[in-house]
């Protein structure tokens, strides 16, 4: 089985500099292995790590300690916790997408706009770039009358919806969601589950946090524990 992904003994700890010399420790020891196609689900209580892991891979906080070895398409193996920024922002453009647990600060462009700036980010063009994204944000059943809004005004799951369209439609490499379910109903966790289920048959692979367990259980392979670091079994689709 091909590897993608491999987090040796991963630290993040925090530098409280406005506090004197206090540090908070955001992740430990954490060590795991994503192979090509997988998705792992990492569970553990709030306060966990669980985030501080996600953003390590996708680099948005620099670990202090451990690897996270990864198989780009463009840079062959590379240590994320190493990589330049130059390296970090082509990764995002083309293969790493994040969905962040707390909704991003929208650009002052419309709901279309996003996604379709995220295709042509990947080199469409715009014809086929906006229709992607029409059909994407049908999927995920966010009104017509919205696409040409300002996701600013936008209810919190609208705007989580509108997340997940920009980072699934480009089809990643390897996909990162922390909840991304959190603030939805059950039509639009089902849009969500078809998406993660087609992604998955394209070959994206996937890390995920869910406090919906039962949730999680349907969509993931395995899951990691960040208490005990331990690997299991998940039900698989
Ligand atoms: N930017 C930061 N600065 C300081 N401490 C942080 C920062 N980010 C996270 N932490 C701390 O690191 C620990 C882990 O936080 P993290 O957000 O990863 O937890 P989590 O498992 O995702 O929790 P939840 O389930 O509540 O989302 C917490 O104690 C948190 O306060
Ligand atoms: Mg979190």
């Amino acid at each position: 089985m091909n590897e993608l992904l491999r987090v040796e003994n991963l630290e993040k700890t925090f530098n409280m500099h406005h506090f004197g010399e206090k540090q908070i420790v955001g992740c430990n020891g954490i060590s795991f292995a994503l192979n090509a196609g997988e998705f792992i689900g990492i569970t553990g209580k709030s306060g966990a790590g669980k985030s501080t892991v996600l953003k390590s891979i996708y680099r948005t906080y620099t670990p202090t300690g451990g690897s996270i070895l990864y198989q780009s398409d463009q840079f062959g193996t590379i240590d994320i916790v190493q990589a330049s920024e130059r390296q970090m922002i082509a990764i995002r453009k083309h293969e790493i997408g994040y969905v962040s647990q707390f909704l991003n600060v929208m650009p002052r462009i419309t709901a279309i706009e996003v996604v379709a700036e995220a295709l042509m980010e990947m080199g469409k063009n715009e014809y086929d770039a906006i229709n992607q994204a029409k059909n994407i944000l049908a999927h995920f059943k966010l009104p017509d009358s919205l696409w040409d809004s300002y996701p600013r005004t936008f209810s919190g799951g609208e705007k989580l919806r509108l997340n997940l369209a920009q980072a699934m439609v480009k089809r990643p490499k390897l996909l990162l969601l922390d909840e991304p379910t959190a603030s939805l109903d059950d039509a639009s966790k089902e849009s969500v589950k078809e998406m993660i289920i087609q992604l998955k048959d394209e070959g994206t692979s996937m890390i995920g946090i869910f406090h919906d367990i039962d949730f999680m259980e349907t969509v993931v392979d395995r899951q990691y524990n960040l208490l005990n670091g331990l690997l299991r079994d998940g039900l698989s689709i």
